[in-house]
């Protein structure tokens, strides 16, 4: 069986964007997949410095990946700080690659510009992705289109450390989905929590009527483009086509249509969602650290081992 991991940063509400672009198809994956899903909340303190939000956001990642149809017996939900060896191995990935390596990344470049801290954390953080995915023998990690060169820097990080002090570490492969490999937001743009363009996941109908009216509409058409282009992504072949023809020009039924289109996708996920309580939470996250820590504990023995601090 094929090893799969992922990750997600527990630094906001879920989108759209994250379910299309990443938490459906990882759901699809680890149907047959040996898998490990991972709360990245020391990634998210790179940007994050506020206690009590990174908490909350961290039970809702859980409940997040629960609702979408991840079965916490089956795959290991886990939280990155449960597992100190991601923090320890990333140390020693920090010592075998350079900084002139580590500035050509397109995430800290865009961060940066964007005006966010250019701390070390946010600089470094390729290795500790990389410790994250190769401290369990991963082949695949699915993720968005923007995550690809993160894990091209953990295959680099594998083959240096590999050459450095014998074969350890496996190659892993990213696997992007590229008919909705970026999602756009309301405003056609790549749709990201950071635009304030998002569709909200689990939202309140109510919020969802709000955030798809505001999508953006241009008049010179007659088909509502920014529309059309996230409503392909909920219903496809003629039944969208016929929606389109039987509707041009008339904007608010295709919006109301889109609406119901995502309502019935969320729905059902909205429901399971409500029914997690926090006993359920803190019970599979410790379950999740400690079937995972197991797995990375063993991989350390021989890296500490190879790299010479076990005397
Ligand atoms: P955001 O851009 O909202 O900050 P994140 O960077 O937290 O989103 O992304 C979490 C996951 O969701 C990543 O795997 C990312 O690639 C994916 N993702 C985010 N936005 C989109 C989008 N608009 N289209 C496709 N995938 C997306
Ligand atoms: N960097 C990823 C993101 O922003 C989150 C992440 C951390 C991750 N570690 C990972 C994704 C390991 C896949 C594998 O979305």
């Amino acid at each position: 069986m094929q090893r799969l991991f992922t990750g997600l940063q527990p630094s906001g509400t879920l989108h759209i964007g994250n379910y299309l672009g990443a938490l459906k198809q990882t759901v699809e994956l680890l149907k047959d997949a040996d898998g490990l899903v991972m709360i990245a909340d020391y990634h998210a303190l790179t940007t994050l410095k506020d206690p009590e939000g990174l908490r909350t956001n961290i039970a809702n990642v859980v409940r997040d990946y629960v609702a979408v149809g991840v079965d916490p017996k089956k795959t290991i939900i886990f939280q990155q700080s449960s597992v100190l060896q991601h923090t320890e191995l990333a140390w020693i990935f920090d010592c075998l690659v350079t900084v002139p390596f580590l500035m050509q990344a397109h995430a800290y470049k865009d961060k940066v510009a964007k005006g966010l801290d250019a701390n070390a954390g946010l600089f470094t953080y390729p290795m500790l992705m990389a410790a994250d995915i190769l401290l369990y023998d991963t082949d695949v990690v699915p993720v968005g289109a923007d995550q690809k060169q993160h894990v091209e820097y953990t295959r680099e990080a594998a083959t240096k450390f590999n050459l450095a002090f014998g074969e350890t570490f496996k190659a892993p492969q990213e696997k992007i989905l590229d008919a909705v490999a970026v999602v756009p937001g309301t405003d056609g743009k790549k749709m990201s929590k950071s635009y304030g363009n998002t569709i909200p996941l689990f939202g309140s109908k109510d919020e969802i009527q709000k955030a798809v009216m505001s999508i953006v509409t241009d008049s010179s058409g007659e088909s509502p483009e920014n529309v059309y282009n996230i409503h392909r992504l909920f219903r496809s072949g003629d039944s969208l086509v016929n929606l389109y023809k039987e509707n041009r020009g008339k904007y608010k039924a295709l919006k109301d249509a889109l609406v119901e289109d995502i309502e019935t996708v969320i729905g059902p996920m909205r429901e399971r969602r409500a029914s997690i309580t926090d006993a359920d939470v803190k019970a599979i996250l410790k379950d999740g650290g400690d079937r995972a820590r197991e797995q990375a504990e063993k991989k350390m023995i021989d890296v500490r081992r190879k790299v010479g601090v076990t005397i």
